[in-house]
């Protein structure tokens, strides 16, 4: 594995201010206040200078996924694995990676499109997190180990099988466990992990989403905070997407918002943290121990 971390998501807004209120005020994030040409605005959750770049855009979804490696040997060799399989790959400027706060990075798509910035040396500027909801801390890190990421993401590969060859032999995710969806004939979801204890940094859905991402999620230290953020999610006027549940794989317990836009955005506290070495991939047609009932908008009405 030589990806340490999911570390930042760029997201594409035809309402930013709107998702920032979401952002903030729903999620808990905090806008961390930076001139950007591209008229981007940043949310963070933790030490780093962002986790979230939400960008103006004609449409609404994910743009990239920020994947970090530990250091510019590792991340060196993953971009010389990437031209030894043909893949392409583009070099960012120096500009461009200092708007990420990151030594260097380099574009490349996966096999089903979505787009990657593999990058090391995140520059960290160790400013508290000042929630604007009162959000104490999100889960990011553990036990003074290192980073955890921001939580993970789903994205869609409607090829899963030469996708997550791409993840697993190129990249350097570890998979970690597979779960055949109930009421999804064939549908199937890879849940893939990085070089942290997370559970699933990464995952990959056997079919196509308009957004280019199936959801994203967040962690937080305790079920107050999960059911603090349904309230302010319900105040808002925000579509809850799944009612509250556990996961069977990571033991999440969430629940999933649709953000401005409508990328899913899960909110969840106790997730569970693998020790690698000991770890077999399982597979599984059971996606929750309990709850999770998903109510999509306009389907019921
Ligand atoms: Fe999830």
């Amino acid at each position: 594995m030589s990806v340490s971390a999911i570390g930042y998501l760029r997201i594409a807004s035809t309402d930013t201010q709107a998702w920032m209120n979401f952002g903030c005020n729903v999620l808990g994030l905090m806008e961390a206040p930076r001139e950007d040409a591209g008229g981007a605005r940043f949310l963070r959750m933790d030490d780093h200078p962002f986790r979230f770049m939400i960008e103006p855009g004609d449409s609404d979804g994910l743009l990239a996924a920020g994947l970090e490696f530990p250091d510019a040997a590792a991340w060196q060799a993953t971009l010389d694995r990437l031209a030894a399989a043909g893949h392409e790959f583009t070099q960012g400027s120096e500009d461009e990676a200092a708007r990420r706060c990151v030594k260097a990075f380099a574009t490349t798509d996966d096999p089903a499109g979505n787009t990657l910035e593999l990058y090391w040396g995140r520059r960290l500027d160790y400013q508290p997190l000042v929630s604007p909801a009162g959000v104490p801390a999100f889960v990011t890190t553990w036990k003074q180990t290192g980073d955890l990421g921001f939580g993970h993401a789903v994205l869609p590969a409607p090829d899963i099988e030469a996708a997550t060859t791409y993840y697993t032999e190129i990249i350097g995710t570890g998979l970690t466990d597979i779960l055949s969806i109930p009421g999804m004939d064939g549908m199937k979801v890879h849940f893939m992990h990085a070089n942290n204890p997370r559970q699933h940094s990464v995952a990959l859905f056997s079919g196509p989403h308009p957004l280019g991402v199936v959801h994203i999620m967040l962690e937080v230290e305790n079920m107050d905070e999960v059911g603090r953020a349904m309230d302010r999610a319900k105040a808002a006027g925000v579509h809850t997407l799944a009612s509250l549940g556990r996961h069977v794989n990571d033991n999440m317990c969430s629940v999933y918002i649709l953000a401005p836009g409508g990328i899913a955005v899960e909110y969840g506290y106790d997730g569970l943290l693998i020790d690698w070495e000991n770890h077999a991939c399982t597979y599984s047609d059971e996606g929750d121990l309990w709850g999770h009932e998903y109510d999509f908008p306009g389907v019921n009405e």
